[in-house]
């Protein structure tokens, strides 16, 4: 086991972004309920994913990691969860003809409820509320009585995230992840230089399948094509939650997150003596951090060894959202520190969290050409440094929501109006996710050329 680590340790380190139960008494029920409640995970399927994710950190492999900003408790349904994990399915084969090396696919799912916030207080109309904190904390509703933070959610929440990750289990080993069926999809792109780049993309996809199925190897014959390896992860910000379900894995004896296979710490609670940093240090899952413009080299430094003091393959995934136009100014002196270190680590590129504006229109939005230059900036600093870019991270869901300008459909601020149903940040829709996929790809065609040439 860690040093000096129990599942409580972090209740003596300074905690922040979580919520202070007014009901005590409340709190402990549940706690002590979730504490019986069998994990959602299972530790050899965390295992399983650091193995994959060390093989991304030596571009053997490409993380793909999406879903929801925030789960919500009124959005929780089977066709929600159906089409979000469709469209990353959809990416995932795009992105896996572009990188020709296996995708890892993890959601931001059955899991994704509480949220860190810029602000501690919210205002609207004159009246100032304690801001939401995510559906397992308090209510979205701007009353009073909604945000009040109520230990009950957890058991939702807790539900919520068995019957989602029933769900994906389900898809993914029972017909529906088929490559064949997945990749019919209907994108609507119908003109245009872009959408015909696009189309020739698929229609290699479609006669490489085509080949496959010639050659004799097809669902039937190979699992590989009619089934998929999905994970799940979520920031580990309501430590309340997080240890009421860490387990200790009775293969391994050590400790291990039972909330989801990859947890991650965000950006605003990676203080190295901070509550979540304790926390993660001790459970076995892979770890992801994010990385944001405030963090300095000597803090990575310090976090990389408490997080990973035995340089473990998969262990540690670098999340760099610094915004689009600033990844040459901090992706540069975080690599150097890593190197300096000596660390295993896999660097993904979340190009959503840097670039949030207010539109003239009045709603959070992000423009799809900051997100994809700050994916490209990314892909060009690795290829300077002779690192290996190595996944990325989108917020998106499967439905056809207006939360992101730009793209292909050409999202307006006007339009944002139209359907915008984001809990908290806003979302690429199914058409953005799938056309970054495409754009991604293309990255990727030049990262594998480099890696061959190292090689
Ligand atoms: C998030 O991933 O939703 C988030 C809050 O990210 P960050 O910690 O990077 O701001
Ligand atoms: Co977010």
């Amino acid at each position: 086991m860690t040093q000096n680590w129990t599942k409580s340790s972090w209740r003596q380190k300074p905690r922040i972004q979580m919520p202070d139960y007014p009901d005590q008494d409340a709190l402990h029920r549940v706690e002590a309920k979730l504490s019986s409640y069998p994990p959602l995970v299972f530790a050899g399927e965390a295992r399983a994913l650091k193995r994959k994710l060390g093989a991304a950190a030596r571009g053997e492999a490409f993380l793909l990691q999406g879903g929801d900003c925030a789960e919500s408790f009124a959005e929780f349904n089977a066709d929600s969860i159906r089409d979000t994990f469709k469209v990353l399915l959809q990416m995932a084969i795009v992105l896996t003809y572009g990188a020709k090396v296996p995708v890892v696919k993890v959601g931001r799912m059955a899991g994704q409820f509480a949220k860190p916030r810029s602000s501690a207080m919210e205002t609207m109309g004159g009246v100032e509320l304690p801001s939401y904190r995510g559906d397992i904390i308090n209510g979205f509703d701007f009353t009073p009585e909604a945000r009040i933070p109520d230990p009950d959610r957890m058991l939702q929440a807790y539900t919520q995230a068995a019957a989602s990750l029933n769900l994906l289990r389900a898809f993914s080993t029972g017909g529906y992840a088929d490559m064949h069926r997945v990749h019919s999809w209907t994108l609507g792109f119908s003109e245009g230089e872009k959408a015909e780049r696009y189309r020739e993309m698929t229609n290699r996809i479609s006669d490489t399948l085509d080949f496959l199925t010639a050659a004799g190897i097809t669902s039937e014959t190979s699992r590989d094509l009619a089934t998929v390896d999905f994970y799940t992860s979520h920031e580990a910000l309501l430590l309340e939650y997080e240890e009421a379900l860490c387990r200790v894995d009775s293969t391994s004896g050590q400790p291990i997150a039972g909330s989801g296979h990859l947890i991650w710490i965000g950006d605003r609670t990676r203080q190295p003596d901070g509550a979540h940093v304790e926390f993660c240090r001790g459970v076995q899952n892979p770890i992801g951090l994010k990385c944001g413009p405030s963090l300095t080299a000597d803090d990575l430094k310090v976090l990389l060894a408490k997080l990973n003091p035995t340089n473990e393959a998969g262990r540690l995934t670098l999340i760099a959202r610094f915004g689009a136009g600033q990844v040459g100014d901090h992706l540069p002196r975080l690599i150097k520190a890593v190197q300096e270190e000596g660390a295993n680590v896999l660097w993904t590129c979340d190009p959503m969290h840097g670039n949030v504006i207010k539109s003239s229109t009045g709603y959070k939005t992000r423009p799809f050409e900051s997100i994809l230059r700050e994916v490209r900036e990314f892909f060009a600093v690795h290829n300077a440094e002779g690192t290996i870019p190595g996944g990325v991270h989108f917020e998106m869901t499967g439905k056809d929501v207006t939360e992101c300008t730009g793209g292909l459909h050409a999202v307006s601020d006007e339009d944002l109006s139209q359907r915008y149903h984001t809990a908290c940040d806003p979302r690429l829709n199914a058409s953005q996710s799938l056309e970054l996929a495409f754009l991604v790809a293309e990255e990727l065609d030049g990262r594998r050329e480099k890696l061959a040439a190292a090689s």
